[in-house]
């Protein structure tokens, strides 16, 4: 089986991030083929500074091989070292609507926060995000919620292709969306009702992955209880009920157990309790971190590497596809030469 991920480059990955895609791509591992693909074209569809990104890459390089990503076991790449992205893109933007890409809600909310242009690119991002994975024939995609509508686009896309270019054939993979289960939940601690986000949220309710100790310390201790005193999870305790559930998960346990052992403790141990938790749980991630980050020749390595090994995959599907397509020479002739 395969599985593909895409992850926008940037150094402020968070605690929801962490728990919920980072930890999954790891796993992921061990149950088949990963590709994890750091988008840096998907990030130039809004304002972006251009001597940062490169750099923005290399944190998110940085942090995926601290958390555990092992190129020996995964094929991790810059999305523009593998020209077969865009490619793609082109030829997939054929047999996409261009209402639906339109109407999608992602497209809505960024252009109405373009302050100047709102840049094409930005409309057709949800091609290229299909072109990402649909180039490696994946079966499963590891994502958030947020991106539901994105991995629809994708599955109509691929359906629309080989409807309209297969013969019969399934040319292009159907892809699943594999929605993590408990990184979905963690919430803003300043305002335990929205998800924890680097855009939409509070400073002081986010927890980087790269915060020192000290400030991971004073966030959670800082965290909004509710109203009571008991520490269990309910409806009316969305902060009490997030912090249990981040303590779960930074231990690997269930938020049940860890309701039971704390029966009895005061909402300040609860808070103490996570924050130990989650300092011990990152630190380590963070030191591995500094190490990687610190020797960026052989960061810029492991992408290439990754990148030769992704475009052999990508090459063979982009050749299938134009082959269906008649767009260029016939295939034969393409692969002696
Ligand atoms: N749009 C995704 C996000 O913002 C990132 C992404 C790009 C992606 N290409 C992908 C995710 C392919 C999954 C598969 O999170």
């Amino acid at each position: 089986m395969r599985i593909f991920s895409g992850i926008q480059p940037t150094g402020r990955k968070h605690l929801g991030n962490y728990i919920g895609a980072i930890v999954q791509y790891v796993s992921s591992q061990d149950r088949g083929e990963g590709f994890f693909c750091i988008v840096d074209l998907h990030a130039i569809t809004v304002a972006y500074d251009p001597a940062e990104l490169r750099q923005r890459t290399y944190d998110t390089t940085a942090i995926l091989l601290a958390a555990g990503l092992d190129p020996a076991r995964c094929t991790l790449f810059r999305q523009s070292d593998v020209p077969q992205h865009t490619g793609l893109t082109w030829l997939l933007s054929s047999v996409t609507e261009l209402g639906r890409l339109q109407r999608m809600h992602q497209f809505r909310d960024k252009s109405l926060a373009q302050r100047e242009l709102v840049p094409a690119a930005l409309l057709l991002y949800p091609v290229l995000q299909a072109a990402d994975v649909l180039a490696y024939r994946a079966h499963e995609v590891p994502v958030g919620e947020d991106q539901r509508e994105h991995l629809e686009l994708m599955r109509d896309v691929a359906r629309r292709f080989n409807a309209r270019f297969g013969d019969g054939e399934d040319v292009l993979v159907v892809p699943e969306h594999r929605i993590p289960q408990v990184g979905a939940r963690v919430m803003d601690l300043q305002d335990p009702t929205r998800k924890m986000s680097t855009t939409g949220g509070s400073e002081q309710g986010t927890v980087y992955v790269l915060d020192e100790p000290k400030a991971i310390e004073k966030k959670l201790k800082s965290a909004v209880t509710d109203s009571g005193s008991e520490v269990r999870r309910a409806s009316d305790k969305p902060g009490v009920s997030n912090l249990i559930e981040i303590l779960a998960a930074v231990r690997g346990s269930d938020p049940a157990a860890v309701e039971a052992e704390l029966a009895q403790a005061r909402y300040g141990e609860l808070k103490a309790a996570v924050a130990t938790a989650v300092v011990d749980y990152l630190a380590p991630v963070r030191e591995r971190y500094e190490r990687l980050r610190a020797d960026e020749d052989a960061l810029e390595q492991i992408l290439s590497d990754g990148a030769v090994r992704a475009e052999t995959i990508a090459a063979e599907t982009l050749a299938d596809v134009r082959e269906r397509m008649g767009v260029g020479g016939p295939r034969r002739a393409r692969t002696v030469t």
